[in-house]
């Protein structure tokens, strides 16, 4: 019996994005989750805490239990993003003291995505295949080819010695609102849509300065659907992003009213952080 139920908890290699595994990690409801990494800490990129399907975690339970596959709370990244993060291992329960119940009455299971942040941090590229908040399909920028100071990587020359440079290869695509990658030092905002999350990061020797961060909703258009009218929506959580992310290397967001009271309830949000590089 108890076996079985600890047999319903996966272990799930997500994906390998340079050398950084995420993790995947389900734990039913009941159960203490045990977050480990055998090298490096543990950096938690996102943590639902309710049901999205039948299957999981539901050996030996009433199909009332199971019904309800529209279960979904997300605030546990902040605990857990806490609790774990740096640590090389991480415990906890998983139940409704906890953490909120989003859905009483329903067996739930903690889905927990992490990595193992290498001990010398990799200055890795950003991973591509993070969250993309797919921009409204606004036309592109004029200023297509751009002239020959591109952003430059992480090696800072000084400008002073300019041989004789190659063409630089078109390679910027020229979508707008897209997350740049986080190795640059930018300060372009990052929008993080109600419900998703987004990690700041920066190269290696750097450190992420929060510049502004508000939450809310401004115009109509970011983060599908759009909506046809709101009331003031924007409060500023300029001072808990800072407390959370100043002086990190990297930094897990949620969007979420977990950092600021909720001006405007039944409004689908989102966060926008600018922050840099230094
Ligand atoms: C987590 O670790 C504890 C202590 O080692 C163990 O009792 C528990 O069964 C583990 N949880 C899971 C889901 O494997
Ligand atoms: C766990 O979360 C990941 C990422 O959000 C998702 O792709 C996956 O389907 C979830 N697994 C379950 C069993 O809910």
């Amino acid at each position: 019996m108890l076996k079985r139920e600890l047999g319903i908890l996966t272990l799930l290699v997500l994906l390998c994005v340079h050398g950084v595994k995420a993790v995947d990690l389900i734990t039913c409801e009941g159960l203490t989750a045990n977050l480990t990494c055998a090298q490096g800490t543990i950096e938690v990129l996102s943590a639902n805490y309710g049901r999205t399907d039948r299957a999981t975690c539901s050996t030996g339970r009433p199909a009332n239990q199971l019904a309800n596959t529209q279960c979904l709370i997300t605030t546990p990244l902040n605990v857990l993003a806490t609790q774990c993060n740096g640590k090389t291992s991480c415990s906890f329960g998983v139940n409704n003291r906890d953490f909120t119940d989003p859905c009483p009455g329903t067996y739930k299971y903690m889905n927990v995505s992490y990595e193992c942040a290498a001990p010398p941090p990799l200055s890795t590229p950003s991973p591509p295949t993070t969250t993309t908040t797919t921009p409204p399909t606004t036309p592109p920028p004029t200023t297509t080819t751009p002239p020959t100071t591109t952003t430059p990587p992480i090696t800072t020359t000084p400008p002073t010695t300019t041989t004789t440079t190659t063409p630089p290869p078109t390679t910027t695509p020229p979508t707008t609102t897209t997350p740049p990658p986080p190795t640059t030092t930018t300060t372009k905002p990052d929008i993080i849509c109600q419900g998703r999350s987004s990690v700041l990061s920066c190269a290696k020797g750097r450190t992420l300065l929060i510049h502004h961060a508000n939450y809310g909703r401004r115009d109509r258009v970011t983060c599908p659907p759009a909506v046809a009218r709101f009331p003031p929506c924007i409060s500023s959580v300029t001072r808990n992003i800072k407390l959370w992310c100043n002086g990190k290397r990297r930094c897990v967001l949620l969007g979420t009213n977990s950092y600021s009271n909720d001006r405007c309830p039944h409004i689908n949000k989102y966060l926008e952080v600018s922050y840099s590089c230094e």
